[in-house]
């Protein structure tokens, strides 16, 4: 197998996923804290109030971290923990509880891989018009400020922000994620600058405090698979990942959220793709030229979060969708299991790029529970590692350069609209109490992390 000794392997969660503590010390309100209070948003009504209690167990879960193994952990900060209105005052006890479990972390020899925004926006910034304001990337850059100030000396790994394609696509785009609004295509562009500047700002921003930083962002790499090896099937696989705009030629389009080259492109090549200057100009700032030149400041890696992938054929407008057959494995949210997505997207994204890439996210949902015998048997989620798992090493034998695999998610928790009514943990935890149980998956990760277990 292809993962050198300095691969590194770790494990991710985001802070209003499992941290709890909601309105505690001092703490601001965040989109997803008002989002969880309305009804019919979130399933079953649950919120992230007290998620997995991590606010109070810095020490509980390091040391899970630590028996697993893991060399790196990725988590992000609560922006409202550390900022309660999201600028201006800081709140030093939010400051202090990441100082103790950073340091924790250090104590053990785990890298802290610290994402700034994972999607739990302060709500005060949020009635100042969020990130259709054209002030939001000083927002952010504020922010980043402050937090690299502090934990600069400390932690070297740094991440921006977590899949925009995401927050602004279900966020503010057909409005099933915090805020839930739905605003039209143009404000949504406008949104897309405004967030990828935020991201070129908090990068000089880290480069100014951290020496030998090392940067990157966390994206959803939404792949194509191609249907067979011939070139011709690559080549749709190709157009699916980056050309989808120019198959359905239609600017009423309103889910190029996802497109990968809408958010990579600007980054990675410091232009917008061709649909976007020809459908969208006006609504891009007048400073296009220097907010392009800030957006696509040097990253050290680019994270991609890859959970699945599109199979598809070439076809005369350039692919098309293979229908997965009848009863093929899903997951607890009925996403399909296609392994394939870590080899080709990693493939596609060097290819393209060229540029280190880690997995910053990768996992399997599912109906856990305790068995009788006390233990947790998810031998699907083990599957599911081994598969996708083995094609990554695939990746990596063809020189694809991946350094690093975050498996989504150390705990079970708040999965968003769709509260806990899935699990995503090595670490099953109960929602009532906290309490955490290791399963099966947890074992078996931490052997093949110490080498004792092959794919
Ligand atoms: C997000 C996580 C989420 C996971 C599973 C990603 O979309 O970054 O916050 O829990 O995937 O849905």
């Amino acid at each position: 197998m292809s993962f050198n000794k300095d691969f590194k392997w770790g494990a991710a969660t985001a802070s209003y996923q499992v941290e709890g503590g909601s309105y505690e010390d001092g703490k601001g309100i965040s989109v997803w804290d008002m989002f969880c209070k309305e009804p019919d948003r979130v399933y079953n009504g649950d919120t992230g109030d007290f998620a997995c209690d991590s606010y109070h167990r810095i020490k509980e879960d390091v040391k899970i971290i630590k028996d697993l193994g893991l060399k790196a952990y990725r988590f992000s900060l609560s922006w409202t923990r550390i900022l309660p209105n999201g600028i201006g005052e800081i709140n030093e006890s939010g400051l202090k509880f990441y100082d103790m479990f950073i340091d924790e972390l250090i104590k053990e020899n785990i890298e802290p891989y610290i994402t700034l925004f994972h999607w739990d926006y302060p709500y005060e910034l949020y009635k100042k018009g969020h990130w259709l304001n054209d002030e939001s990337s000083k927002w952010f850059e504020e922010y980043t400020e402050v937090v690299v100030k502090r934990y600069g000396d400390r932690v070297k790994n740094w991440m921006t922000i977590n899949e925009p394609q995401v927050f602004i696509g279900l966020g503010y785009s057909l409005g099933t994620h915090a805020p839930g609004l739905k605003l039209s295509k143009f404000d949504i562009i406008r949104m897309t600058h405004n967030v990828l500047l935020s991201h070129g700002k908090a990068v000089r921003k880290i480069r100014e405090y951290v020496e030998n930083a090392n940067i990157g962002f966390a994206f959803v790499c939404d792949t194509g698979i191609p249907n067979t090896t011939s070139e011709e099937d690559k080549n749709a696989a190709r157009e699916y990942t980056f050309n989808r705009q120019s198959k359905v030629n239609d600017t009423k389009r309103y889910d190029f959220c996802f497109d990968n080259e809408l958010w990579f492109d600007p980054v990675m090549l410091g232009k917008y793709p061709n649909w976007v200057y020809k459908n969208y100009s006006d609504n891009l700032p007048e400073s296009l030229d220097d907010d392009l030149k800030i957006i696509s400041e040097n990253v050290d890696f680019m994270g991609l979060n890859i959970y699945h992938g599109k199979v598809v054929k070439s076809s005369e407008e350039g692919f098309e969708f293979i229908k997965f057959n009848a009863g093929h494995a899903v997951t607890g949210l009925d996403w399909p299991i296609t392994s394939e997505a870590l080899y080709w997207g990693p493939y596609f994204m060097y290819e393209r790029y060229k540029k280190t890439i880690m997995i910053t996210e990768n996992g399997l949902s599912n109906k856990d529970w305790i068995s009788i015998d006390g233990k947790v048997h998810d031998e699907g989620r083990i599957d599911f590692l081994r598969s996708y798992l083995g094609r990554l090493s695939d990746a990596i034998d063809d020189e694809i350069d991946v350094t690093g695999y975050f498996q989504w998610s150390l705990l079970d928790n708040f999965e968003w609209a769709e509260g806990y009514k899935d699990r995503f943990g090595l670490v099953y935890v109960d929602f009532e109490t906290g309490e955490r149980t290791k399963k099966e998956s947890y074992y078996w990760y931490r052997d093949l992390i110490a080498g004792k277990k092959e794919l």
